[in-house]
């Protein structure tokens, strides 16, 4: 008996695809239906319509290179095959249950990620977001300790929500309304421009020192977390240096607080040899956050924590859509792939292979001021001159354009837009990698200072 559900499927199946909008269509709606606020990269912005691995193709047919992976987050190439079909099956199987059932992906997930966590972190409550993975982490922090401060990093970047804003201490990303109270910002461990104007390693690392001062001044005394990323994102890739974490750590540790490692950019591989870029500096956290690369692509948010911490949670709270089976299945499916492709160790290879020839363009391109970064999550900082190391935003947007213009993608971060960030998908070879600094190498060729 044909039922009114499957008259409909017949109906859709039978109608010809809609037509696609041109590339001007899509800008001027964009422009009269989205936020403002909703910025697009590019002096003519680019309309993205497939992808395929490391290739990008936009609305006009025009195939990039993307070194940028849609802000880090594919991590194992677009469209990758085996994470399509699983999403392909479970949308066809069970597209939504919400957190009130268990299923089977939500917990087979919930494993995978406590067997490839560092430490003894097991328990996972998952969300849509990297905003919502940082917001239950301090508030699961805040039940935890008792206390209610958090000390986070000048430069880091943390989300949207007005917490996380609060957390965040990049200017533009806190305008307006944004007010951090129990959240004090200590100086970041940026090499390149100290803020205490010392020298490494003469400096002592003086910087982690500054997070015991802050906590002694702009705190009560105690406090429920220390949050930052292990490598500052959106600030422009800031690498802290070896010692950083572990001295941090042990003062964190002093006053009551839990360590909180943001790897929304650093997690599932991306710094090279480790899952997550904590691992490289030795420090077991007590909760760690993620997203981005974590489905290659489908909206996710995790907060990972150890027992003891996650059953500190009191009351209760729901996330709709966290654990959803589609999104489930894509970021275990991008696990095994990363497993089975073996990228943990191709990004550290390809990456340190990529490092290498970005150090050689720096030799050849005064602009380049700094290179740093870890396994495919490499920086360039761009500068007016050397010595003065004024920054060169506006060189930076050239260079953009001009990598754009020869077909490949990058993006850009730092306070003052100055950095490049490169992070193509972890299965790049070293012939993407050639490709992209040859035409990294004739844009800056291209750039007027
Ligand atoms: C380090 C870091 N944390 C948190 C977030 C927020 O993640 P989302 O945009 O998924 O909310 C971002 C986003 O760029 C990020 O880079």
């Amino acid at each position: 008996m044909s039922t009114p559900a499957s008259e409909s499927l017949r109906e859709a199946e039978a109608q010809p695809q809609a037509p696609r909008m041109s590339r001007d269509e899509v800008l001027r709606k964009h422009k009269q239906y989205l936020f403002p606020c909703v910025v697009t990269y590019y002096t003519e912005p680019l309309v993205a319509a497939r992808g395929e691995m490391q290739y990008l193709w936009d609305i006009e047919g025009r195939r990039y290179l993307d070194f940028f992976g849609g802000i880090l987050t594919v991590s194992v190439g677009h469209c990758h095959p085996k994470v399509t079909a699983r999403i392909k099956q479970q949308v066809e199987r069970l597209p939504h249950a919400s957190t009130v059932y268990a299923t089977e992906e939500m917990v087979a997930l919930a494993e995978t990620l406590a067997r490839i966590t560092p430490g003894r972190l097991e328990k996972s409550f998952f969300t849509n977001s990297g905003t919502e993975a940082n917001e239950a982490a301090v508030l699961l922090a805040r039940m935890y300790s008792g206390n209610f401060d958090v000390v986070a990093l000048r430069y880091g970047y943390s989300g949207h929500s007005l917490l996380a804003k609060s957390l965040t201490a990049l200017s533009n990303w806190r305008k307006s309304g944004v007010i951090s109270v129990g959240v004090a910002h200590a100086v970041n461990p940026y090499c390149y421009r100290c803020p205490l104007h010392l020298s490494y390693p003469s400096c002592g690392v003086a910087c982690a020192e500054d997070i015991e001062e802050t906590i002694r001044t702009a705190t009560s005394g105690g406090i429920a977390a220390f949050l930052a990323e292990t490598i500052q994102g959106a600030g422009g890739f800031i690498v802290p240096p070896r010692e950083y974490f572990k001295m941090v750590f042990t003062i964190v540790k002093k006053y009551g607080g839990l360590f909180i490692a943001d790897e929304v950019q650093t997690g599932f591989g991306r710094t090279g040899k480790h899952w997550f870029g904590i691992e490289h500096w030795e420090v077991e956290p007590d909760i760690i956050t993620t997203a981005k690369g974590m489905a290659n692509g489908t909206p996710v948010g995790a907060t990972i924590a150890t027992p003891e911490v996650a059953n500190a949670f009191k009351g209760l709270t729901i996330s709709t859509f966290g654990g959803n089976p589609v999104t489930s299945v894509a970021a275990k499916a991008t696990i095994e792939v990363i497993e089975e492709e073996h990228l943990l160790d191709n990004a550290h290879r390809v990456g340190a292979y990529f490092r290498q020839k970005l150090e050689a363009l720096q030799q050849k391109h005064a602009l380049i001021g700094d290179v740093r970064g870890m396994g495919l999550m490499q920086g360039l900082e761009l500068v007016k001159d050397r010595k003065t190391k004024e920054p060169a935003p506006e060189a930076t947007n050239q260079f953009m354009d001009r990598c754009r213009d020869h077909g490949l993608l990058i993006g850009k971060g730092g306070l003052y837009g100055n950095v490049i960030r490169l992070s193509p998908p972890l299965n790049i070879r070293e012939s993407d990698v050639d490709q992209a600094v040859e035409i990294m190498d004739k844009a800056l060729g291209q750039v007027s200072v």
